[in-house]
């Protein structure tokens, strides 16, 4: 005898809800009063909602309950367990069935109504509960809903009376939803978003759907509005506004609870996202009011290009997932306005709402301050593509109904934002039936936005071709309309912020500006997802795998441009440079003339002005202003920087540096804010050769091995053993702790993921050694040589080099280091590129503060250095890292000329013959390879310091791009000189400029 599986109420697909409320627009204003439900709830954690206590959803439970505060995720309150998976479902793939261990949270509260609230309607809305809930209200079911990231409300006028009112709701971690919502990111649950109680007037506007759009001519505005009234027969008035000036307005009578108004604006105020003008529409009965912004744009397809008001737009965007470090998916109103205001600064025109609808604030924010949004509904099924049926779900017709609601939920609600200019059907999820059907409802309700959906590979049913992390090759290829389809491209992700990088950028902005199909796309993505933690008086973010969830990965949820404390990545700052949408260049061959290129697409340049510098190596010798730009947005113009000319000093580098100023307050920014900065070198050039200082005659001592050479200014030891030098003091103390070394290594970073095992498992190049073939020794005229003849190579290879370093010892105290480097192979098998190829030195610990001439201030890496500018920069050792959550590689600075390194007075000077690349460290490669998190990097007992010929670029590989040919170091010979010397810290200038004949 076979008896079926009994079907739950949360296992069942085809049960979209009970009693929820048709979804309708969210309200920018509402005279209804509200009372807030956050706060302290009552709460019972259970393991399976079959356990729940007899009688809980009635009004007196006398057992000892716990309390937890609304809204927030229960995991990050201490039940059940945190668990983070990319695409793993957590249990059997079996759908609609979940996990008979289902945690479940009881959540209870009473509220006091008085007479005159219970004159009016009571609706209970939930903004967001992670995944299913039922809801009692005095004790009688109210409702049951689901879809995690959109609000549900109920009506519970008839359960509702005068004084006390017990709310219960029982949430349910696993659903049938559950099998929707299998996004990359921490499972969390619980009533994560707000709860209110409105009050809502018997005759009250229940929707106000509007469309503002442009006529033909692209110059008047056409309101459409269509009113529903919950009950109402009588006058509907409405008003329209712009910045408090009445427009129009007018009464309509109804008699059938809909109300539909048409209004024409003459010479409207558009809405752009650089031009964010809002109109307020007023509708109100006797006893109701409502408002709602308006935004007059147009969203077309024309000519294969996706236009805004006729304009063909670039989507510099990125993706947003709400977190919080302390609070999981539970954020605030500020927080947000804060990361759309960051957003904002950092030149990004549009934000992908990845992977599900966020808080209704959300869309108000991108209304007032300007972003275009991909709004995306709360779907995606990715564990089925890792049991290769990805398409089980989609194109099973029982599960229809499930993406249809979860795409018109969002729209009902948020399709009067002017800032959503389309609609995303989910992420990750196959292609079938059920999109195609999805996409059918959207355009019945919406049509004035597109479809986009980056499963629909083929763009069959969306209006955009959308793919993600897409190689350069193949993008070009789509830029070329070498694809079936003609459909206007995005990238609805690239370029993953994981650790550091990503690099390469500007190749895909590149592309973007040059291919009109190509319209743009959106950096993955904003946040880092770590988890603050105090542990042992440790502070430091958790990510996948640190509470002991299995299967987790790891710190692949650590891929933001902001890290998790909100402090932004270098990611960050190359971005916006990259992004930036005014571009300076140098006509060629000319030295004070620049085109300015406008990539705004609505703005003229009037709104910014050029701020422009001369540099003496990062000191400013003379600056202006240019204000009278004019050129139209896709325009260009020239200028002519006004400086005049002056004497340079000797052995000086002169540059001019041009910031790009907004030339008025705007509500993201001030007056002054940066948009784009850029250095131009000015190659004028006074060398002057002067004697090199002399110094008392260098005395040669040899003693167990070890060769030192000094004279009053300098003492440096060579052991004639291991063919290397081992210190450089003065007065007794030590500089250098070790001499050169070279090296190929570096701390894997993210993006080497899939290097990394041939890297370090193939190759060992973090096993290096130096053999030592010969030392000579030769006092010549007053200076002394030795020559070292080493070969390196590392464990079991037949790929090396034989290095030759010359150290000259000067009686001035210097040590000219040069090392000649040519590579050797006996065998067949070598690492494709490798991650460096230069030296590595010591330095003593007790030198802490540094001083540099090169790109700063931040890290920079070849393919990540458009933020960086030719300075002279101080900082401390530590200070020069980045602390990425997920420890490796960082803190590289390119183009090094010279840097310094003291505690006091007297430092170590570094000069390089060509700009060489740059680390200081607390610690070594390997320490910061092994370390999980940051307090786990172990301190050396040296400040060690990394010259390199060439370090190869970031790439995006951990999810995308490799980095470019141009950015891979490949095995080659190479040869760099540099001259070390103990100098008093305020005379590194002068030293280091100083260039000698002999
Ligand atoms: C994409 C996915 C994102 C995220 C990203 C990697 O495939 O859409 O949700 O997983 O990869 O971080
Ligand atoms: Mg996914």
């Amino acid at each position: 005898m076979t008896a079926s599986r009994k079907k739950k109420r949360w296992e069942d697909q085809s049960l979209l809800e009970i009693n929820r409320r048709e979804a309708r627009t969210s309200f920018y204003g509402d005279s209804a009063p509200k009372i807030s439900l956050n706060g302290e709830w009552k709460f019972q954690y259970l393991d399976a909602p079959e356990l729940s206590p007899e009688g809980f959803e009635k009004a007196d439970t006398d057992q000892e309950w716990d309390t937890i505060d609304v809204p927030s995720v229960w995991q990050m309150r201490g039940y059940d367990k945190m668990h983070y998976t990319d695409v793993l479902y957590l249990f059997p793939i079996n759908p609609p069935f979940v996990p008979t261990e289902n945690p479940t949270g009881i959540y209870k509260r009473k509220i006091r109504l008085d007479r005159d609230w219970l004159r009016q309607d009571t609706i209970l809305k939930f903004h967001g509960v992670d995944s299913a809930f039922d809801v009692w209200v005095n004790g009688c079911h109210a409702g049951y809903s689901k879809v995690s990231r959109l609000p549900s409300e109920f009506d519970i006028t008839e359960l509702v009376r005068e004084g006390e009112n017990d709310i219960t709701v029982r949430v349910y971690k696993w659903s049938d939803g559950t099998w929707l919502e299998d996004q990359d990111m921490w499972w969390l649950s619980g009533i994560y978003r707000d709860v209110e109680l409105i009050n809502e007037p018997k005759n009250a506007i229940l929707d106000c759907r509007v469309d503002a759009t442009l006529d033909s001519a692209y110059q008047n505005g056409i309101l459409t509005a269509d009113i529903c009234l919950k009950n109402y027969q009588g006058t509907v008035n409405w008003r329209l506004e712009y910045r408090g000036h009445e427009i129009s307005k007018s009464s309509v009578y109804s008699k059938n609870r809909t109300v539909h108004i048409e209004e024409r604006v003459e010479e409207v105020k558009t809405w752009t996202a650089e031009t964010p003008r809002l109109y307020m529409l007023t509708v109100s009965t006797e006893e109701h009011e409502i408002k709602v912004r308006v935004g007059f744009r147009k969203i077309e397809i024309k000519d294969g290009n996706i236009r805004v008001n006729n304009q063909v737009i670039l989507l510099n965007g990125v993706n947003h997932h709400d977190f919080n470090p302390r609070e999981g998916r539970c954020v605030t109103y500020e927080q947000i306005r804060s990361d759309i205001i960051l957003m904002k600064r950092y030149n990004m025109n549009a934000v992908r709402c990845s992977h599900y609808p966020s808080n209704e604030y959300f869309y108000d924010l991108c209304d007032e301050f300007g972003l275009y949004v991909i709004d995306e509904a709360d779907l995606e099924c990715h564990g089925f593509e890792w049991v290769e049926n990805y398409n089980w779900i989609t194109d099973d017709p029982g599960w229809q109904m499930a993406y249809v609601d979860r795409n018109v939920r969002m729209v009902q609600r948020d399709r009067n934002h002017p800032s959503v200019i389309m609609w995303s059907m989910g992420n990750e999820s196959g292609f079938g039936n059920n999109f195609k059907r999805a996409a059918q409802e959207i355009r019945a309700l919406d049509s004035t936005r597109l479809i986009h959906y980056e499963g629909d590979s083929d763009a069959e049913v969306t209006d955009v071709y959308s793919t993600m992390y897409t190689r350069i090759q193949k993008l070009q290829k789509i830029g070329e309309m070498g694809t079936d389809n003609k459909k206007p491209h995005i990238m609805c992700e690239y370029g993953h912020a994981m650790g550091n990088g990503p690099g390469g950028l500007k190749a895909y902005q590149n592309l973007f500006r040059r291919y009109k199909r190509l319209q743009g796309g959106f950096l993955w993505e904003w946040y880092d997802h770590g988890v603050y933690t105090e542990k042992n008086g440790k502070k430091f973010y958790r990510y996948g795998g640190d509470f002991g969830d299995f299967p987790s990965n790891k710190n692949f949820c650590i891929d933001g441009l902001l890290m998790p404390d909100r402090s932004p990545s270098p990611a960050l700052f190359e971005y916006s440079q990259v992004i930036a949408p005014v571009e300076v260049t140098r006509t060629e061959g000319s030295i004070r003339e620049f085109q300015i290129k406008n990539y705004f697409d609505f703005l003229s340049l009037s709104v910014v002005e050029i701020d422009w510098f001369i540099e003496e190596e990062g000191t400013v010798i003379q600056s202006g202003i240019m204000d009278h730009l004019s050129a139209k947005p896709h325009n260009e113009e020239w200028v002519e920087i006004p400086f005049h000319s002056f004497r340079a000093k000797a052995n000086t580098d002169y540059y001019l540096k041009v910031c790009v100023c907004l030339k008025e307050d705007v509500n993201y920014a001030s007056k002054g804010h940066i948009i784009s900065t850029v250095q131009f070198p000015l190659e004028i050039t006074n060398t002057e050769l002067s004697e090199r200082e002399t110094g008392e005659e260098l005395t040669f001592k040899e003693d167990s091995h070890l060769l030192t050479i000094e004279n009053r200014n300098i003492s440096v030891k060579f052991h004639m053993v291991y063919g290397k030098m081992v210190s450089l003091s003065k007065d007794g103390k030590d500089y250098l702790t070790d001499g050169p070394q070279m090296t190929v290594y570096r701390a894997t970073i993210d993006n080497d993921m899939y290097k990394k095992e041939d890297w370090m498992n193939r190759y060992f190049i973090q096993k290096s050694s130096e053999q030592t073939e010969y030392v000579n020794v030769k006092s010549k005229e007053d200076k002394a040589l030795v020559t070292i003849g080493k070969y390196f190579g590392c464990l079991n290879q037949s790929w090396g080099y034989h290095c030759v370093y010359e150290y000259t010892v000067y009686p001035s105290g210097q040590v000219k280091v040069n090392l000649q480097a040519q590579r050797v192979q006996k065998g067949k098998l070598e690492p494709e590129f490798l991650p460096r190829i230069g030296i590595f030195m010591k330095g003593n610990k007790e030198l802490q503060k540094t001083k540099w001439y090169g790109l700063g201030p931040g890290e920079s890496y070849p393919d990540s250095k458009s933020a960086s500018s030719m300075g002279i920069y101080d900082s401390t050792v530590d200070d020069l890292q980045t602390r990425y959550l997920y420890p490796q590689e960082n803190g590289h600075r390119e183009n090094v000329k010279w840097f310094g390194l003291y505690a006091d007075q007297d430092g170590l000077l570094c000069k390089m013959e060509k700009p060489l690349g740059w680390n200081l460290s607390n610690y070594s490669d390997e320490s910061l390879e092994i370390a999980q998190h940051p307090y786990e990097i172990e301190e050396a007992e040296d400040v060690l310091i990394h010259l390199d010929y060439l370090h190869s670029g970031l790439g995006s590989n951990s999810c995308g791009e490799e980095q470019q040919e141009k950015y891979k170091v490949k095995l080659q010979n190479f040869s760099m000189t540099f001259t070390l010397q103990v100098v008093d810290k305020d005379h590194f200038l002068t030293k280091a400029r100083e260039r000698y004949w002999n």
